[in-house]
């Protein structure tokens, strides 16, 4: 069971030369395609989840439909809060909510370190299963949040272009902050050796909000949580860091040992391999909101974003989740122009 016909993102994590470049994309589980949607008018988000026969199901349509070299187990970086005591709610059209924020010292006495096999054991159910389907076809990817961001969920109590809220706290609370990002790296660190132990080859940590911190806040408030998490996983399991919008920090993001480096579009390879130094393979960076361009378009794009990755370790995807209104065939022509490329 563990020797796969397809390791490329293996391989190019731990920085050998592959004979094309693996891809897959960041939220490709649901969302966008047909067969997703269906199952989503039957049963609710955390239903979906929480049953590991649907959320082998979701993870595996993308492999099956769009062909990408990896997935990833369906599920959400916000069962990790729920996990640790606190309601989290998905209001569809809105996402999520909150209802009972932390937003003082006293509201960490109602969250707790979870056992994360008595909370979370559906996760690593729903990856054995997975494993077991995908038999070896492609590697999977295990996730979650990063501290900082799921901190912003925690005391905002829902998205936010800014998280103003989430900052503030950390502002003007700094040892309630430190001591609640602390809980949350100790419950992340036990829930990824689990995915690990479950058959996750390779983990992600999604510091989806890292961007919205200045470099001196990202080292002190993110980074030096996503340090101890790499720190306690990177012998055990391949891991990507994706902050995005947090470029400036690559240097000390690849000084962690994280096996890859997620970056977005709004920097220029050239410049995040300057960065990142020459080992750690890095990903990405397609503009998601590229593949509603016609499909000849995408080709050239991708052709081009592939040029300038040439020459050191690259996972082809995209810089943020893959949009809801992508058309199927747009995300097929994103993974085949990959599959085709010959530099
Ligand atoms: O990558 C995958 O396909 C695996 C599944 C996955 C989901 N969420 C399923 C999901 C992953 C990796 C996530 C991560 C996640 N969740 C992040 C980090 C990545 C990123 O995009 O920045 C964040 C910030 C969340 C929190 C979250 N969950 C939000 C803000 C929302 C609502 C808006 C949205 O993004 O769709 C969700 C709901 C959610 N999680 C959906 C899916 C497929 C859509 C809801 C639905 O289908 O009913």
């Amino acid at each position: 069971m563990n020797i796969l016909k397809n390791d490329l993102l293996l391989r190019t994590l731990r920085g050998e030369t592959t004979e094309r470049t693996p891809v897959w994309m960041m939220r490709q589980a649901g969302r966008y395609l047909p067969d997703y949607m269906k199952l989503k008018e039957k049963y609710s988000f955390f239903e979906r989840c929480q049953n590991p026969e649907l959320a082998t199901a979701i993870t595996i349509q993308p492999v099956e439909q769009v062909g990408v070299d990896a997935a990833i187990i369906f599920s959400d970086i916000l069962v990790v809060p729920q996990a640790m005591g606190m309601e989290v709610q998905m209001v569809e059209g809105k996402g999520p909510f909150l209802p009972d924020p932390v937003r003082r010292i006293e509201d960490l006495d109602k969250l707790h370190l979870p056992d994360v096999e008595e909370k979370l054991g559906y996760v690593f159910d729903a990856l054995r299963l997975t494993k077991k389907t995908l038999d070896g076809r492609v590697p999977l990817i295990g996730f979650a949040g990063s501290p900082w961001t799921l901190l912003c969920y925690m005391v905002q109590g829902k998205g936010s272009k800014t998280f103003d809220e989430a900052k503030a706290f950390c502002y003007t609370q700094p040892e309630t902050a430190h001591r609640l990002l602390q809980m949350i790296t100790d419950t992340t660190i036990a829930y990824l050796k689990g995915q690990a132990k479950a058959g996750a080859d390779v983990v992600q940590i999604f510091d989806s909000w890292g961007g919205l911190l200045g470099p001196e806040d990202f080292e002190t408030i993110s980074l030096r949580y996503i340090r101890q998490i790499v720190a306690a996983l990177k012998e055990e399991v391949l891991t990507i860091v994706f902050a995005k919008g947090a470029w400036s920090s690559l240097e000390g993001m690849a000084a962690t040992g994280a096996h890859g480096l997620g970056i977005d579009w709004c920097i220029r390879p050239q410049m995040a391999r300057q960065l990142a130094g020459p080992k750690v393979a890095l990903q990405g960076n397609f503009d998601p909101a590229k593949l509603l361009s016609p499909i000849p378009v995408i080709r050239k794009e991708v052709t081009a974003m592939l040029d300038a990755f040439q020459g050191h370790p690259h996972i082809a995807n995209l810089g943020h989740g893959i949009l809801p209104d992508v058309p199927v065939d747009h995300a097929r022509a994103f993974v085949d122009t990959v599959k085709n490329y010959r530099p």
